[in-house]
């Protein structure tokens, strides 16, 4: 039949033509279909750091897994995006106010651990960089951690910011707000990168001249004030001094975790910074369609039904003294049945407990909903590759649209919810007037010890 098409005679006169001719052809179509399937499939924007796919399979072609495909359902899923709310103009008069120094360029490489951990030192890394008054800084980078030992978190994998955040939105944002800190893709596009000079990775806590915390740094800067001399006078220190011969490049190394205390800066900046950082827009958008179909699963009209969010941070990996499954899950249910609610949307990857739990729940007629039982085919084989920080984008706005939250004290996922979720809802009731204060709180962090850094993260 290709014969025929293709305008080949059909009765070669010795075997060994054919053979050749269908060898050919055969290669002919392996390298056009390998080369369309390519072009096919999304740009390194949307899938930066996936993993290899499996073979598709052949009779279906997911919408997701193409280019127009992910952008159309972004588009259509993905706004409003939280950030547009946010107020920029206190950035903007600490930017105006800041005294900038020519030739010094910031660069955070070394953000990694939990999709909270990283959003941190990304966010005081950018801010660490407009106190220093640095005249630029290199797009941040994410070091993911290994995906089959999470807890292996050096791994020297650097990502794009991509890979987690929006830089679209980041980079209109840093223009609009505070334009004299410039942005530049790379190392390379600062001026006369070659002849830099670059202090040691710097670590703020000795720079603060602090005790060094523990892994990734934990401990917050007690002086913040004291950063901006101290880092003038790092830079001032060195032989070659600052110029466009010889610029100096500043690193920051991996423990700026819960460096940076909110409340040194006024109370609309430390509630409007983080909106400086959106996730990236297609995890964004899948995460609003679990949602709302989730408030279908028990009226399909209304669209309305109310869940409990739990962050079921039970994994193999938590910490011994930990709130355990137990105490979770019954904070969840006793949750749940008092208020009349009679979904749960966990978050988990501790399977056998979310198993667990939806047993234990059935039993009361609640329904335990998870983003694996709420997607489509199609959605799940595009979430699937994606590493585990990155499918926890998609449970973190899940959770922070839930109607109440029950999240572990000792995790920062957590922890870093509820700051996010009670900054949005004094938001909501300060526009609805006379909203009446609830007699129970709407969200609870259980187990021991809840992180005491209340004042080391940003809403
Ligand atoms: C934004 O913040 C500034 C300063 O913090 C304030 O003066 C202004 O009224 C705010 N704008 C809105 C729309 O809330
Ligand atoms: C959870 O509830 C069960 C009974 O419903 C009880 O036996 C158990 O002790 C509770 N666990 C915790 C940690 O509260």
């Amino acid at each position: 039949m290709f014969g025929k098409v293709l305008g080949v005679q059909n009765k070669p006169r010795r075997s060994i033509y054919s053979l050749t001719l269908w060898t050919g052809l055969t290669f002919f179509f392996v390298a056009a279909s390998t080369y369309f399937l390519s072009q096919t499939r999304p740009t390194v924007d949307y899938f930066h750091g996936r993993e290899p796919k499996s073979e598709p399979s052949a009779s279906h072609q997911n919408p997701l897994l193409t280019n127009e495909g992910i952008e159309r359902f972004a588009l259509d899923h993905g706004y409003p995006r939280l950030g547009e709310s946010a107020n920029f103009t206190s950035l903007r008069q600490l930017c105006d106010s800041t005294k900038w120094q020519r030739h010094v360029y910031f660069t955070c490489t070394h953000n990694l651990g939990g999709l909270m951990n990283v959003r941190n030192m990304v966010l005081n890394c950018v801010r660490y960089a407009i106190a220093a008054g640095a005249s630029g800084l290199v797009m941040p980078q994410i070091e993911a951690r290994d995906p089959t030992v999470l807890k292996h978190l050096k791994t020297g994998e650097y990502q794009k910011m991509s890979y987690l955040f929006d830089d679209v939105w980041f980079k209109k944002v840093m223009k609009e707000n505070c334009g004299q800190l410039k942005l530049l893709d790379t190392f390379e596009d600062i001026t006369n990168s070659g002849y830099a000079t670059m202090p040691d990775l710097i670590n703020i806590q000795a720079l603060m001249g602090q005790p060094p915390g523990n892994r990734q740094g934990r401990l917050r800067n007690k002086k913040p004030w004291e950063f901006r001399p101290r880092f003038d006078k790092l830079v001032q220190s060195r032989s070659q001094k600052p110029s466009w011969r010889t610029p100096v490049i500043v690193r920051l190394d991996d423990k700026a975790l819960f460096s940076f205390p909110p409340s040194f800066d006024s109370p609309e900046l430390a509630r409007n910074f983080g909106f400086i950082l959106e996730f990236r827009l297609d995890l964004s958008a899948l995460s609003n369609v679990i949602v709302n179909r989730a408030r279908k699963t028990l009226n399909d009209r209304t669209g309305n039904d109310p869940y409990v969010g739990l962050h079921l941070r039970s994994e193999a990996d938590a910490g011994k003294y930990w709130a355990s499954w137990d105490l979770l899950a019954n904070t969840t249910i006793s949750v749940a049945t008092k208020n009349d609610i009679k979904l749960i949307y966990v978050a988990s990857g501790d399977t056998d407990g979310v198993a667990k739990l939806a047993k234990k729940a059935a039993d009361l007629g609640i329904k335990v909903l998870n983003k694996w039982s709420v997607l489509y085919a199609d959605e799940k084989e595009f979430l699937q590759p994606f590493r585990f920080d990155q499918q926890a984008i998609v449970d973190y706005l899940a959770l922070m649209r839930s109607d109440r939250f029950i999240g572990s004290g000792q995790s920062s996922f957590s922890s870093h919810l509820i700051l996010r979720r009670e900054l949005l809802a004094s938001i909501s009731s300060s526009e609805e007037k006379g909203v009446e204060p609830e007699s129970t709180p709407r969200d609870q962090l259980v187990g021991p010890g809840r992180l005491g850094y209340w004042d080391m993260d940003w809403p």
